[in-house]
Parts: C-alpha cells; structure tokens; sequence
C-alpha cells in the first residue's frame, strides 16, 4: 500500500448562472468515487471542486433579476455546496472566484507572465462565440460555419485591445510534452482531436476583456478584467496556494501539486489540455498527470438543453434517491456514464434494469442469501471451517477462493486508480456473481436437510460470507451507505488503519462472528415511462 502518497483530483468548477444538474453530479460523483477509492488505499487525497463566479453571463443574469452579481453569486454558489451534500460527496474544499484568496493568487500569476512578457497588451480581430465566452480559430471557424458549436448561434466578428497571452510561443514545447506523455489526454480518441488541432498551429489568446466588470481587474490596468476561463483555470492551483511557495496554505497543501486527474467534460477540453498546461509552463508549474475527458449524458438521443427543457435536474435526481437510493444514483452514475468517447442515454428503464440486475438480483440477493442461511443453519454466526484451498467452483481449473479474491482486489484497485470506476465496479462484482455461482452450484440449502453434511454446508456458507464481505470492501468507494451496512451486518466494518487489499484480504471474517440477516437493496416497481 502507498501510504501518505499525495492524490489531487479536481472537477471543473461551475457556473453559477446555472442550476446543478445532472452533468455536475456526474463529474463530482466520478471524482469522490476515485477519492475515496484512493483513501482507502491509504493515500493523501485532496478533492477540489468549487463555483466559477465571473464574467459576462454571471454579470447579465444578475441584471434581468434586479440583483448584484455577488448576490447572485452567493445564492447559487450555496445551492451548489447544497446540492452537493445530497450526493454524498468528500470533497476537501470548495473553491469560489470571488473568495480574496483566489483573487489575490490570480493577480499575483498574472503580474508574474507580465513581468516575464508571457502576457503583453495587444489587438486583436477574431471569431467570437459569444455563449461560450471564446474565440474560435480562422480554420475551426471555417469548420463549424461561423457558427458555434455548442448552441449553432452564429459566430461574431469581435474586435478587441485586449492583454494577450504568448501562447503561440509554448507551441513546440506543448507538442514535445504531450508526445512524451501519450496518457496525458484520456480517453485516447480524445488526446487525437486535441492534437490535431495544436498541429493546426497555436494563436496567442486574450486574457482580460473590456466588455464587463464582474471579474479580477488586470494588475495596473483595472479597466481591463481578466476573462474568466484564465481566472477559473488558475483555481486548481490557487485552492493550493502555490501562487506564493511561502504562505500557509502553501505549506499546508502544495504537496498535492500535481493533480492526478482533471476530471471535465468534452466541451471543456482545449481550455484544459492545451491553455491551462501552457500557462502552467509559463508560470513554471509541473503538469498535471492527466486531463480525463468524458462524454456527456443525453436524454431520449438528444441533447440535453435549457431550451428543450429535457435536463435530469435536481428534483427529477431527487426522485431517484427517494425510490432507488442514493447509492443505486452512485452505481449507475460510475457504471453506466458517458466516460468513454460515446454520449450515454439517461433512461429510467435502464437505471431500473441495472439496479435489478446488479444491485437487487447480484449484490443483494447473495448478501441476503448468505446471511439468511447462516441464520438458519449456523445460529446467525459464523462456521467455523477451513476455507484456504476451496476452489470457486466445480468446474476444472477454477482458481481457490483467496487467489481469486486477492487478484480481483488488486485488478479493482488499479482499475480505480486508473479512473476505470465501471471495470472496477465490474471486477468487484464478479466475486459476488461467483458466490452465486456456488450457492447454485452447491445448493447448500438442500445439503443442509442431512445433518451429516453440515461440515461442508459450514464451508460453503464461510467462503460464501467471506466472498460478500471482500465485495462490500471493494464497493465501498462507490456505494459507501450500503456496503457499511452488508459490512456491519456481517460483523466487519472497515477498520480506519486498514488498506482497501488489507480489508479485502481473504479469511478476514473469523469464525463466531455474528452475521445479521440484510438486504441491502429492495425490489421496486418498474417505471411507466
Ligand atoms: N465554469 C466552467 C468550467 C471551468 S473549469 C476551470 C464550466 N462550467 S459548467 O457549469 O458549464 O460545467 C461544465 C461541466 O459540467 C462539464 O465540463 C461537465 O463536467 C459537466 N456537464 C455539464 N453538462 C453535462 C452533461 N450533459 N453530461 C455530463 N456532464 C456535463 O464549463
């Protein structure tokens, strides 16, 4: 186990123009899935995520409610911190813009790139999406028919003095980085898009904006304000205070420099993958390791939009924890997601598919079956019997059960370290799917109705409760409410000083210790839609 190695993750910090929805769980449940997966390896973690506060659309919203923009600010920023509770989520710290120790650190990293020339005053003619709050390439301009990608409003003709950043001048340097670090865009489909548009060749790009007022005034020149995608990008860095190597919270965080993962969505991905490093390289800052870029979640095949009015907000959300739980929301949020190259369909039939087929008939069935049987057969403790050379099952060749524990174990841990949640939570399960195997195999409910066959009922039903257990362990990070519960009722919570493969190693569960019938997730009806 890696103890006390340092593990920083980030969401994308969002816009408080905007409810939270189903896309911010999405990233922030994948994120606190992968954080508690690294605690429980035993690993320093630092979760971050946070509110984007400035610029344009903040400054507008604000307007037509008749509202500062700081009030509006406040009030959505608290929803968030809100919302996120409901998910359950770990995170470290909450990072808002508008908080002095953001602003203060963006002003210092800006005054740095002037005083380097990596930031200069210039002019500058451009293609300008004004929903997205970006420029757009002369070439990709010409791809998307001056029109903008995310909404298909045309694209403006913008013209600006504006403070520039050099980030033509960071062109070989980011194309060697990035040939070094081939994983350091994920999934690979996506590292190929980015690079073919750096090939296209790098344009320097504004940094401050004299169209509105709500952001952090440009060093000496107040009047220019600085945009809000360099502002909120700097947050990874000013959560840690690495503006200035000597202050405290320097001295208490910088150790997590450099994250692990920037978990974002696509549409997010040239700010991250191309902007955020070359500032990084400006400012002398390590890389992160890895920019993870999923796909987004769709609704009936379409895209979900305000204008359509077809979002998974928070009360449809709601309304799943109130039926399923909010760890069933967890399990489908880090099995079935957008996290490849491919958008994924939100569909209620198919949350109540998966919730049956995985969480009812599989996690709970065995665990209900199990600790029913021990229950019946054993006075609710449990058997004493010699478990280490069983095999998983009849069939020839099959591994013994804590070598094929010991091996899911560590294969779910590196897929979770890998920021592969479906394949871990798949390997995770595969054990409870081999305890099934076994029961039906064995039918020890049938064994037991001769006495004489109780010694090799008491094995069965050990490896059995033993199987569940290590799951539970291993589906922690996922589902932390009902894998505690199956834990708790099996007389094995997880002790705080122990690694995930320490408390997934087989033979934990000793003989005598009381088992508690549990179930711990319920049939329910199907949807109607
Ligand atoms: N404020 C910027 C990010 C700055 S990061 C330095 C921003 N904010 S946002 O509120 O629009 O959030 C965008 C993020 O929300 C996406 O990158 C993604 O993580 C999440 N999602 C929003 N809609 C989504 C889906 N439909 N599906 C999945 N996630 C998506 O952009």
């Amino acid at each position: 186990m890696s103890r006390s190695l340092p593990a920083y993750i980030t969401t994308p910090i969002y816009y408080v123009n905007d409810r939270p929805h189903i896309g911010h769980a999405y990233t922030t449940t994948l994120c606190d899935v992968w954080a508690r997966a690294m605690r429980l390896d035993g690993r320093d973690v630092f979760f971050l995520t946070g509110t984007d506060e400035h610029g344009l659309k903040v400054e507008k919203s604000a307007k037509e409610r008749g509202i500062t923009p700081q009030a509006l600010a406040d009030e959505n920023s608290a929803e968030f911190r809100k919302v996120m509770g409901l998910f359950g989520l770990t995170n470290d710290d909450f990072i808002r813009t508008t908080e002095p120790r953001h602003e203060s650190q963006v002003k210092q990293f800006v005054e740095k790139l002037l005083a380097s020339g990596d930031i200069y005053l210039g002019e500058f003619v451009g293609w300008y999406d004004e929903g997205q709050e970006e420029y757009i390439t002369d070439t990709r301009a010409k791809e998307l028919d001056y029109k903008s990608a995310i909404s298909g409003k045309p694209l403006v003709r913008a013209t600006e003095k504006n403070y520039y950043f050099r980030l033509s001048a960071y062109q070989a340097r980011l194309e060697a980085f990035f040939a070094a670090n081939p994983r350091f865009v994920r999934p690979a489909g996506r590292f190929n898009e980015v690079l073919g548009r750096v090939r296209e060749g790098l344009q320097d790009v504004p940094v401050t904006r004299t169209n509105f007022t709500w952001g952090i005034g440009m060093p000496n020149a107040p009047e220019h304000v600085i945009y809000v995608w360099i502002d909120a990008l700097f947050n990874y860095a000013t959560a840690l205070g690495l503006a200035d190597g000597s202050s405290a919270l320097a001295k208490d965080r910088a150790r997590f420099w450099p994250p692990e993962y920037h978990v974002i969505g696509k549409e997010i991905l040239w700010f991250h993958a191309v902007i955020w490093p070359a500032l990084l390289m400006a400012c002398d800052i390590a890389m992160p390791k890895c920019v993870y870029a999923h796909s987004f979640w769709i609704s009936n095949g379409q895209k979900m939009s305000k204008s359509l009015g077809n979002f998974i907000d928070l009360p449809t959300i709601e309304s799943y924890f109130a039926k399923y739980g909010l760890d069933a929301w967890r399990w489908y949020m880090a099995t079935q997601g957008p996290i490849g190259t491919q958008d994924a369909d939100f569909s209620p039939k198919h949350f109540h598919e998966v919730y049956t087929a995985n969480l009812v008939n599989t996690f709970a069935n065995c665990a209900s079956r199990t600790s029913s049987m021990i229950e019946k057969y054993f006075a609710g403790a449990m058997p004493t019997a010699d478990t280490s050379s069983m095999p998983t099952s009849n069939a020839s060749g099959a591994p013994i059960w804590s070598a094929f524990t010991a091996h899911s174990a560590s294969k779910t841990l590196q897929h979770y370290a890998d920021f592969e949640l479906a394949e871990a939570a798949d390997t995770a399960l595969s054990i409870v799917r081999s305890v099934d195997l076994l029961i039906n195999e064995t039918a020890p409910f049938k064994l037991a109705k001769d006495p004489a066959n109780l010694p090799r009922v008491a094995q069965i039903l050990a490896a059995c409760a033993e199987g569940v257990r290590v799951a539970a362990v291993l589906l922690t990070p996922i589902m932390p409410t009902k894998c505690a519960e199956v834990l708790a009722a099996y007389g094995s919570p997880i002790e705080a000083s122990d690694g995930m493969l320490a408390a997934a190693r087989w033979g934990g569960l000793k003989a005598g210790t009381p088992i508690a019938k549990c179930a711990p997730f319920m049939r329910v009806d199907a949807p109607t839609t």
